[in-house]
């Protein structure tokens, strides 16, 4: 039995949610929150949990049954990467949003930090890189640094026609066909829905291996998905043992009881917070390692949960702005705000219980009081204290934060993680009663550059785009 389906190691391995300084006992009246706000919201709570039941059981929030309904993809997977791993030396993604951010969340946290710095035998697999822009510097940049012959490129894109992974894909495509010949397509991998866009149709024409992205299941609920599984598994990361703890996470949040749920814990706190003003949203992981998990969440928040439009039809104009910050950097830059600034953030906290790697600091300079007592500690005892020193602050100026703990980073409180923040998100949008899963705003964007580069079919918006006021000379410096 592998340690991820022993119950005890789960149970070792279980997320704890810390929500005390939400509480009205330790930060307060005026800003906290008591048992009675949050029993306040039961009908509210009950029908979300009603609606995302039948959600779940009706295909719209397909990602919840990626955990357990991927058998046959993973096996499919864990062979193609098998096969890469034995002759490729570069594998890039080319995608945005929720097509990239998954992918380097997950690929940070659970590989080494100078990963691609590695030598090659201990690294295993191919140098990973994810090409999220279409600044032409950095598409130079990196094709300047890559052998094409020994470079595997996967295109993601679940719509099959977002403009900056088309484009790439052509820039690559083209590259390769001067470059490998007949064998160009052996390069490159699509990652896709299955009827819809573009790309589906080019890779099924040319041959090109190719992953579906389920129906019910939107970018930036993808990651479990082989939009994220197939550059894990490229990259060595054990996909089944992030999947069983996005499993786990699951079963624990199909708990209706918000006091047992701990992404429903999550939500209704945010939702409480938010109904007070609190429009900033500042998630602060205590590890480089889950630095990029805070530009995944960012874009899950915001994409999900800021809508101009409810449910049923009213302008409401809700959401939060997530920032991304860094501990213990941060706090020698942002900190100051949060415990200082205005009361309008809750602060979530990612720590960590164990860190994987230890050092020690040595004892030298014992003459000089200042720092001698820094010797003897460790690294992972300076950052902890530092956390709970920022925490103590933030409580101490009576400021909303909380904090999800991981007993260590690997593949199983990684999946977790990702469960319980896509299953929070999911239900905050319950109880703003939106749409978490569409994003108009996204669309508008990506339907005005179209068409600005002249796309058929897009001429009444260019008209539109045309006709917008004309800059004036006298606000410009
Ligand atoms: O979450 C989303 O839906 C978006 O962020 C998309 O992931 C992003 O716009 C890229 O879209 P696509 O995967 O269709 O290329």
């Amino acid at each position: 039995m592998t340690r991820y389906q022993q119950s005890h190691w789960q149970n070792e391995m279980r997320l704890t949610i810390d929500f005390n300084n939400m509480m009205e006992d330790y930060i307060g009246p005026e800003e906290g929150f008591s048992k009675e706000h949050i029993d306040a919201l039961t009908v509210k709570i009950a029908k979300a949990h009603q609606s995302m039941t039948v959600k779940r059981n009706t295909g719209a929030m397909d990602w919840r049954k990626l955990p357990l309904d991927q058998q046959e993809v993973v096996r499919d997977i864990l062979e193609t990467a098998q096969g890469i791993r034995s002759w490729c030396e570069n594998f890039i993604v080319l995608g945005i949003g929720g097509s990239a951010l998954g992918p380097l969340a997950v690929h940070t946290a659970l590989n080494h930090l100078h990963y691609n710095e590695l030598p090659v035998e201990k690294r295993g697999g191919p140098k990973f890189y994810v090409l999220d822009n279409v600044d032409p510097e950095r598409v130079h940049d990196l094709l300047d640094i890559i052998d094409p012959a020994t470079t595997v490129f996967n295109v993601i894109s679940k719509s099959g026609s977002t403009s900056e992974t088309m484009a790439q894909f052509m820039i690559v495509y083209q590259m390769l066909q001067e470059k490998i010949g007949d064998q160009y397509a052996k390069h490159v991998i699509a990652t896709t829905d299955a009827e819809k866009g573009n790309l589906i149709k080019i890779a099924r024409q040319e041959g090109f291996k190719t992953f579906i992205i389920p129906g019910g299941v939107g970018g930036r609920f993808s990651e479990l998905s082989p939009v994220g599984l197939l550059a894990a598994a490229v990259c060595g990361i054990d996909i089944k043992e992030l999947l069983a703890g996005a499993a786990f996470m699951e079963e624990i949040c199909g708990e209706a009881n918000v006091y047992q749920n701990p992404a429903y814990m999550l939500g209704a706190l945010q939702y409480l917070a938010m109904r007070r003003g609190k429009n900033i949203s500042v998630m602060m992981p205590y590890t480089d390692s889950l630095k990029y998990f805070a530009d995944w969440y960012a874009q899950l928040w915001a994409e999900s949960l800021g809508k101009r439009t409810s449910l049923t039809g009213e302008e409401v104009f809700v959401g939060q702005t997530p920032v991304k910050a860094l501990g213990t950097t941060d706090q020698h830059s942002q900190v100051q705000l949060y415990t200082e600034g205005p009361f309008d953030k809750v602060v979530t906290f990612l720590t960590v219980g164990r860190y994987r790697k230890e050092i020690n600091i040595p004892k030298v300079f014992e003459e000089i009081q200042g720092i001698a007592f820094l010797g003897g500690h460790t690294l992972s005892e300076l950052i902890t204290a530092e956390q709970m020193a920022t925490e103590y602050a933030l409580m101490k100026a009576q400021r909303l934060n909380f904090t999800i703990s991981l007993p260590e980073i690997n593949a199983f409180t990684i999946g977790q993680l990702i469960q319980l923040l896509e299953i929070e998100t999911a239900f905050t949008g319950e109880l703003l009663n939106i749409n978490a899963f569409d994003q108009p705003g996204v669309e508008e964007g990506k339907n005005a550059t179209y068409a600005l580069l002249g796309r058929p079919g897009y001429e009444a918006k260019k008209e539109e785009l045309e006709s917008r006021p004309i800059k004036k000379i006298e606000f410009t410096l």
